[in-house]
């Protein structure tokens, strides 16, 4: 008897529902792809109905369909439409001053001032209104939501966006002092607070554990599980490479450098940054942020996974994105990364006029060679 003929497998052939997809489609502004953009303050963008301002969508590859951008801006005297949503939302203001009023239903408004460089979250599914503080120039910022994430887990946006319970446990009206910037710090590094008043100034912490001198800030904000820090690191340094899961936004705040990044066994990717650039290591890629210009070099990261609220693995194994990658980590120490990086690495500073200066953290520095042979 002949075998029946079975029919191949094709998952595309099967009715597939992208609610993200469709909502973000309808939204009719433009939408960037890719991996990197140069600079957040010269997107292109369109009006767009829903906010009343101008808009664009940024879905960089390595967001993985946890979270992802688009940057807003309010046309100068302006303000947008108010909103509620029930989706995390980070914002970082690239340019500009204005207000923001924040309330939850029938409760006290609150109302916060900010300028370039603030970052803040709008608590879940509260209303809010931003406000442009200048007549005359545009004020715009980039946000980060986790709205592709909720919409498609529950797939019904009147519930996304009509649904009216009150996080009161995220966001107490009755808290004067909410968006007043005061924070608490656990351990080392790790802060809570509600509002940033700018990010290019904030202080940061020792963060050796990184490599080179570096200095970080990681901040809990509104009770979100998406979550965000800032590092530094000074002229003629670089981080060590790492991994980790995906949609980790990091923003140049100020320097000028670059970025490597390449999936285990493959060629690497290069991307070259500077104030206002984006970038997006994908899912479990390595990547490793170089300072190659002549001051300090600064960026924020707004991301999936807050300290406080960590309920996702965040490595493919049990230690933690700065542990060893030998000891199970996500992290790969100086001593072991390929000579090439360390090589291009010094002639990329060389080109930039500033000298490097990994000398005591890396065994492989010509630096260090000319102290020991002197
Ligand atoms: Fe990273």
């Amino acid at each position: 008897m002949a075998a029946e003929k079975v029919e191949k497998l094709d998952l595309n052939q099967l009715p597939r529902v992208d609610t993200y997809r469709t909502w973000q489609e309808a939204q009719k502004i433009p939408i960037i792809n890719g991996f990197f953009v140069e600079d957040i303050k010269t997107v292109e963008v369109a009006p767009w109905a829903l906010t009343g301002g101008l808009g664009a969508f940024i879905v960089l590859d390595g967001t993985g369909g946890v979270n992802d951008a688009y940057v807003c801006e309010i046309p100068p005297g302006g303000k947008l439409k108010p909103q509620k949503h029930l989706y995390e939302e980070m914002v970082y203001v690239a340019k500009g001053h204005g207000a923001t009023t924040v309330w939850q239903r029938d409760g006290k408004k609150h109302s916060f001032e900010w300028g370039p460089g603030s970052l803040f979250a709008i608590p879940l599914n509260a209303h809010y209104q931003h406000f442009n503080g200048s007549g005359s120039e545009p004020a715009r910022y980039f946000a980060v939501t986790n709205s592709c994430f909720m919409m498609n887990l529950f797939h019904n946006l009147d519930f996304i966006f009509s649904d009216d319970f009150t996080f009161s446990d995220r966001f107490d009206p009755s808290v004067d002092d909410y968006f007043s910037g005061k924070g608490t710090i656990h351990g080392r590094f790790f802060m809570s607070t509600n509002f940033v008043a700018d990010t290019h100034t904030a202080a940061l912490k020792d963060y050796s554990e990184r490599g080179a001198g570096g200095t970080n800030m990681k901040f809990d904000l509104a009770g979100q599980t998406m979550g965000c820090h800032i590092s530094e690191f000074p002229v003629g340094t670089y981080k060590k490479g790492h991994r980790h899961g995906p949609g980790a936004h990091v923003i140049i705040l100020g320097g000028q450098g670059y970025s490597v990044l390449w999936p285990e066994g493959q060629e690497m990717q290069r991307v070259d940054w500077r104030q206002g650039s984006v970038v997006v290591p994908p899912n479990q890629w390595f990547h490793q942020h170089f300072n190659s210009g002549a001051r300090r070099a600064r960026y924020l990261a707004l991301r999936w996974g807050s300290w406080r609220f960590r309920f996702m693995k965040l490595t493919d194994s049990e230690g933690s994105t700065y542990t060893n990658i030998k000891q199970g980590g996500g992290q790969i120490e100086y001593e072991d990364e390929d000579p090439r990086i360390h090589r291009d690495f010094e002639a990329a500073v060389r080109k930039a006029g500033a000298v490097c200066q990994m000398g005591e953290h890396h065994p492989r520095c010509s630096e260090r060679a000319a102290v020991k042979a002197g």
